[in-house]
């Protein structure tokens, strides 16, 4: 028979065993008791006579005969209050818990006394594991998010950034369950790139040569001396090579950063962002536009479902109609209508926008919030646009005018999705390439997939940080981006 008489005491957890009927060994062990997060010790059904937890001072009040300190490390929103007894024999310790300390407590998780929380614990020992004077930024509440931006090292820890980058965690989480459920394979795209996808000539450039004393070659650097023997890139977009794969294994996606040396200042553009980038084989510009919206209204309803405390912050301190926003998604029907259609009633609007609508030109933000945000009132997928304003590889419609492309627009942001038919025919790709000033030699291999068993297929790329603003309502990309590149900074 054994029993435990165990007492356990801070890290050092000493249990006494004792081996009964002959008395004779009694044997003494030390185990290391393990740290608990405080979402687990919040969500407890039962106290503990024993705990363990870690984390940051978020507040310290004292009384005379207690000290309640707040402690949050990270795991949810809610902080675990810990009651200090003025009486425990090193209590004077206490006086270098302050807002932003590291400690370590441990005790008892019982009832609280207290309003809004269930459990509390009380210490029987704690210690500081580091210290953080005065000068911790975040001592005070209600930083601009401006000066936030300003400590992207220590803003994770502010109430607010916790909550975006745990949602953060949760969206890729969701991506990757959506694809994986409907057997979607996951296909790593490179990169660094030799092509420029999207044609826009907005390549950052991957080079190991020397700025100062490059190789040259009649007047001009010579990048066949470069580090992979011609001139490359980081990518712009995953989708030349997931066409590849997805001519082969046929439903597959890729989810990585890609990156734009666009000069853009604006609230919806960073230099480097993440994209989801599905592409499907046996598949036309209706499927393709089938699987956003089922793809965009899955990841609302998961945050919606999974991320419940972090979105009652934002629905509190950011945008009070982001939780009506969010259920409309998930309930209503998206609309579509084609990009001539959209020109039309942006044009009959009565709305003054900064660049008038015209049939022929790119939809900028205005245009697209008009349109899902006044005149639909819901995400709409616009359809169809002219030839001349969209990339060489969208399929040619037979109108002459139009090419297969879809911009999936919702309110707030604007483009969230952007993707197309891709043109499955050898010799009008070529053609295309040709129109598009773009030199046929390069694209070889992409050529071939349509020398050898071509077949329809589409895709699109989703803006993850577009998605992540849209379902927490940040404003600012830069706010859901962990250290955000974008022209001018890359400081951390
Ligand atoms: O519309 P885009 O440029 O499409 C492509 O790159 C296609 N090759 C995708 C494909 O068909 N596989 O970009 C797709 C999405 C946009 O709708 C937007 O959400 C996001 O990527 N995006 C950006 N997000 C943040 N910062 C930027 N600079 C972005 N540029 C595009
Ligand atoms: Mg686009």
């Amino acid at each position: 028979m054994w029993i435990l008489l165990g007492f356990r005491e801070v890290e050092e957890a000493l249990f006494c065993v004792y081996s009964g009927r002959w008395m004779d060994s009694i044997v003494f062990m030390t185990m290391k008791m393990k740290r608990i997060l405080v979402k687990e010790a919040l969500g407890r059904e039962s106290a503990m006579d024993s705990i363990l937890v870690k984390g940051w001072v978020r507040t310290r009040r004292d009384s005379k005969a207690f000290s309640f300190v707040e402690v949050n490390d990270g795991s949810c929103l809610k902080n675990i209050q810990v009651v200090v007894d003025a009486a425990l024999p090193d209590y004077e310790k206490i006086e270098s818990v302050s807002t932003g300390a590291a400690v370590s407590v441990s005790g008892r998780l019982v009832a609280s006394q207290g309003k809004g929380q269930k459990w509390e614990i009380q210490a029987s020992d704690f210690e500081v594991l580091g210290i953080a004077d005065a000068a911790y930024p975040l001592q005070k509440k209600g930083h601009s998010m401006e000066y936030l931006r300003e400590i992207a090292h220590l803003r994770p820890r502010s109430n607010l950034f916790g909550c975006v980058f745990r949602v953060r965690n949760r969206l890729a989480f969701a991506v990757h369950q959506f694809f994986q459920e409907k057997d979607f394979l996951y296909v790593h795209t490179p990169l660094i790139t030799a092509n420029d996808c999207e044609g826009a000539g907005e390549l950052f450039r991957v080079s190991s040569l020397d700025l100062k004393n490059p190789p040259m070659n009649d007047g001009e650097i010579d990048f066949s001396k470069d580090f992979f023997a011609r001139p490359t890139f980081l990518t712009v977009s995953g989708q030349l090579e997931i066409e590849a794969f997805a001519c082969a294994l046929s439903n597959v996606y890729t989810f990585g950063p890609t990156f734009r040396a666009e000069n853009s200042h604006t609230s919806r553009h960073a230099s480097e962002f993440w994209m989801i980038e599905p592409e499907m084989a046996f598949c036309d510009l209706d499927g393709n536009m089938d699987l956003a919206e089922e793809f965009v209204k899955y990841l609302v309803r998961d945050i919606l479902e999974n991320c419940q405390e972090d979105l009652s912050l934002f629905a509190r301190f950011v945008d009070k109609s982001l939780l009506n926003r969010l259920q409309f998604v998930v309930d209503r029907p998206f609309k579509r209508v084609d990009y001539t259609r959209a020109i039309e009633l942006l044009q009959k609007s009565g709305k003054k926008f900064e660049y008038p609508a015209e049939y022929g030109a790119n939809l900028q933000s205005e245009h697209e919030r008009y349109l899902s945000e006044d005149h639909f009132k819901c995400p709409v997928t616009v359809y169809n646009f002219p030839k001349e304003i969209k990339p060489f590889y969208m399929r040619a419609n037979d109108d002459g005018k139009t090419v297969g492309a879809m911009d999936l627009l919702v309110p707030k942001i604007g483009e969230i999705v952007g993707g197309s038919q891709r043109e499955e025919r050898l010799d009008v790709l070529a053609k295309n390439l040709e129109k598009h000033g773009l030199d046929a030699e390069e694209y070889w291999w992409y050529l071939e997939l349509r020398q050898y068993g071509t077949v329809e297929h589409s895709g699109f790329g989703l803006g993850f940080e577009r998605m992540l603003m849209f379902v927490t309502g940040m404003a600012n990309i830069r706010d859901v981006i962990p250290f955000a590149r974008t022209p001018g900074n890359a400081e951390f």
